[in-house]
């Protein structure tokens, strides 16, 4: 099979939504703050990043009693950095913010899990984009659940809805009424080995106006002399992992969780493909500008089509 979906995926997440949901007085907002320290504390508790107990070890960062430290090590701008470690080191809700406008009839985010990205952006654009719909598609039933019981508080605001996806198989028949058009993806395309065309087709087939904005852990396809290693074997030989804080993300290494995992290996390729066949024009590329974990950082690549 050609996706990574974990087919557990989002059970442990839909079982806390669904407590969270009874709270009396809940909001979207208020769910996912808690969600989202869950997930920073993954990190920050060194459970994905040993890295985090030697600097907190030489750097005497306070411990909470909670477990984890005040700070942790995240990737921004190319470069290894320590943030507040309560702090989500994602880009993708300001990035596709600053893409809506006044023409723009929705938001689609592909492979959603609970839509936590679509909720964050209803919070900053409603009150200036009241028309706007904000669309999550995703292949986890669970997920799909999950994201629908989060959309059932405030029911008074604009609506976020979800779809069935799957990135083998895309159909976008759901978007006939729309005419313009932002689609977005998180590290869920990460999970497709070989991403086909066809997606990309059927994305800029859908409406008129199609922009999208990829957020995946990919820097290193960009990187030729990693590639180079990748085609000749020569990575699997590679041992240990340079952090230097300040110092530049070591793409030797970044590829190997992809590799390890059996995650994509060529949306780099596919969109440099595309772009030469005049189907797409990507306009922005930022190398691993962002994300929670060091060993898998986010790559930003934003495309419209011509
Ligand atoms: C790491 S999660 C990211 C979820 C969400 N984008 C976020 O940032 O919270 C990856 C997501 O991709 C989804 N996914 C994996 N393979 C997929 C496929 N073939 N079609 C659609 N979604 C898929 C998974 O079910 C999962 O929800």
């Amino acid at each position: 099979l050609n996706t990574k979906a974990k087919p557990k995926a989002w059970v442990h997440e839909l079982d806390a939504i669904e407590s969270l949901c009874g709270v009396p007085s809940m909001t979207a907002a208020r769910l996912l703050r808690i969600m989202e320290q869950d997930l920073a504390a993954d990190h920050y508790k060194g459970k994905k990043n040993a890295a985090n107990q030697d600097y907190a070890n030489a750097l005497q960062w306070r411990p909470y009693a909670r477990g984890g430290y005040t700070y942790r090590l995240v990737v921004t701008d190319n470069r290894y950095t320590a943030i507040p470690a309560h702090l989500n080191n994602e880009i993708i809700v300001p990035t596709v913010m600053d893409m809506i406008d006044d023409s723009t009839d929705a938001v689609i985010e592909l492979g959603c899990g609970y839509g936590r990205h679509l909720f964050a952006l209803r919070d900053l654009a409603e009150h200036q984009f009241p028309k706007l719909q904000y669309i999550g598609c995703e292949l986890s039933e669970t997920g799909l659940a999950g994201g629908k019981r989060i959309a059932t508080l405030e029911p008074g605001r604009a609506s976020v809805s979800f779809q069935s996806f799957n990135y083998l198989r895309p159909s976008f028949e759901f978007l006939r009424p729309f005419k313009n058009v932002i689609f977005f993806t998180c590290h869920s395309i990460e999970q497709v080995r070989m991403i086909d065309d066809e997606l990309f087709h059927a994305m800029v087939g859908a409406v008129p106006v199609v922009r999208c904005v990829h957020c995946e852990p990919v820097g290193w396809q960009l990187n030729p002399d990693v590639m180079g290693e990748i085609e000749s074997g020569a990575i699997h030989e590679r041992r240990g992992m340079n952090i230097p804080l300040g110092g530049a993300v070591d793409e030797f290494h970044t590829a190997r969780a992809p590799l390890g995992s059996d995650w994509n290996i060529n949306l780099v390729e596919r969109l440099k493909s595309l772009g030469q066949q005049g189907i797409i024009t990507v306009d922005l590329i930022e190398r691993n500008c962002a994300g929670n974990d060091i060993y898998n950082p986010s790559t930003i690549i934003r495309w419209t089509k011509p």
